[in-house]
């Protein structure tokens, strides 16, 4: 195919290497993309952590087909349409209980932002306007917008920024080579690391807090596993100090980590819960924010004709989104998606841990079915080794995605053991290559 590929500015993307040496999809079905040259390549990563239940689900397509001839789009401000109430039911079933209220926005970090939003207004309705500092973690991924990267703790997504949002701070990262390296699972050490948020506390006064927000597995900083007992203790020093817990699920919801959320795999309940990605399996951008009854409650004060949250998107809650969504949710209950990491976890582990002992792996972390395979360096050109494994794989049939250094595996729910088998095998001889 010859194509003009001068005029797209391609978003988090090497834009010179890959206009010298394009990389196109043009079809994707079940556990697999097809090349415009056609091969096959298996999605190692459901697409961007997304494609949960594979690609082209045939319930899915019909939906959205039905949807956008049926009616393509409806105000959501003032007004609504049925999916949008269906689908927050839906969610709210999935959800942990008490986490029941839902609201809709069309990506990660749209939700983000709209979560934060939600515990600065929740603080000041209730009497407590000077709850407005907000806490997030080194190495978080929060999104791109101006919320999200202020709370986030990567680099290179803050640094060209400015001074971004004020009243912000950060606990430490949890990552802890040398207590912690190959890991099975939940690392032994680190439950401490949450006690930074009593130095924040000490510091700031609690009363000056609304929120922390914190990725119950840190996807794309490298796949970092919260230590044992890590999230119990950020949750009883929020509530010590009535600090807003929220849970940035957008990688680890809808079946990642064995349950439908990770809250419910780590046994530890947050205020607020960020989703998006899984929501509709990537097929139509959508994403979500689910509180607890009381934050909700909150809000409903004060005259019944005005508006209570003056906060909305112009796509929340798009019809081809819902019924993607629903049809989603579904795929999910009928297939059993959303436990199915239960059973593969252990497989997908002992693979994953089979690569230890190979040239230049530093680390191997995992949890559910997501997993991540760090190496040194190359000296003077970070992130370049990963970089050079991520194409070996792509010229081999399977497709991965590499952060820094680390080599970040997220297959859609319905991998087969023999799938994991040859994602793993090809990540295995790269490495070997790139030694
Ligand atoms: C934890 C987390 N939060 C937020 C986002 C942002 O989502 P989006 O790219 O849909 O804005 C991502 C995306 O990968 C993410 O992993």
């Amino acid at each position: 195919m010859t194509q003009d590929l001068d005029a797209y500015w391609m978003p988090f993307t090497a834009n010179r290497q890959f206009k010298k040496s394009p990389r196109l999809f043009v079809k994707a079905s079940g556990m697999h993309f097809w090349t415009d040259d056609g091969r096959q390549v298996l999605d190692g990563i459901a697409g961007l952590w997304c494609v949960n239940a594979g690609h082209a689900r045939p319930r899915i397509v019909q939906a959205i087909a039905e949807q956008a001839a049926e009616m393509d789009y409806a105000p959501p401000f003032q007004m609504a349409h049925p999916k949008a109430f269906a689908l927050a039911e839906a969610v709210a079933r999935l959800t942990p209980a008490g986490l029941n209220k839902v609201f809709f926005t069309n990506s990660g970090s749209e939700s983000v932002d709209t979560a934060l939003k939600m515990a600065l207004a929740y603080h000041r309705v209730r009497g407590e306007g000077h709850r407005t500092r907000l806490i997030g973690r080194e190495r978080g991924y929060h999104g791109v917008n101006f919320g999200g990267i202020s709370v986030g703790g990567m680099v290179a997504n803050r640094k060209m920024f400015g001074a971004m949002l004020a009243g912000v701070d950060h606990i430490r990262h949890t990552h802890d080579p040398a207590r912690n390296s190959f890991s099975v699972g939940q690392p032994e050490h680190g439950a401490e690391f949450a006690d930074d948020l009593e130095k924040l506390c000490a510091l700031h006064d609690p009363s000056t807090i609304a929120a922390v927000i914190v990725e119950p597995v840190a996807g794309s900083t490298g796949v970092l596993v919260p230590p044992k007992g890590y999230l119990n203790r950020l949750r009883e020093i929020c509530d010590k100090h009535g600090i807003l817990l929220i849970f940035d699920e957008v990688i680890t919801g809808f079946g990642r980590t064995g349950n439908p959320f990770a809250a419910q795999t780590f046994g530890v309940t947050p205020d607020l819960i960020v989703m998006a990605k899984g929501l509709t399996n990537g097929c139509v951008p959508m994403g979500g924010v689910a509180v607890k009854q009381s934050i909700h409650d909150a809000f409903m004060t004060g005259p019944e004709h005005l508006i209570e949250f003056f906060h909305g998107y112009t796509y929340s809650s798009h019809p081809l989104a819902c019924a993607a969504g629903l049809a989603t949710l579904e795929t999910y209950a009928e297939d059993g998606l959303l436990t199915r990491a239960q059973q593969l976890q252990g497989y997908f582990a002992e693979a994953l841990h089979s690569l230890k002992g190979l040239p230049n792996v530093i680390d191997i972390r995992n949890i559910g079915l997501v997993g991540g395979v760090e190496l040194s360096a190359l000296p003077g050109e970070p992130a370049k080794r990963a970089f050079n494994i991520f194409l070996d794989c792509y010229e081999k049939g399977v497709l991965i995605r590499t952060t820094g250094d680390t080599i970040a595996l997220s297959p859609p729910l319905i991998i087969e053991r023999e799938q994991i088998d040859q994602l793993v095998d090809t990540v295995r001889g790269a490495i070997q290559r790139a030694a």
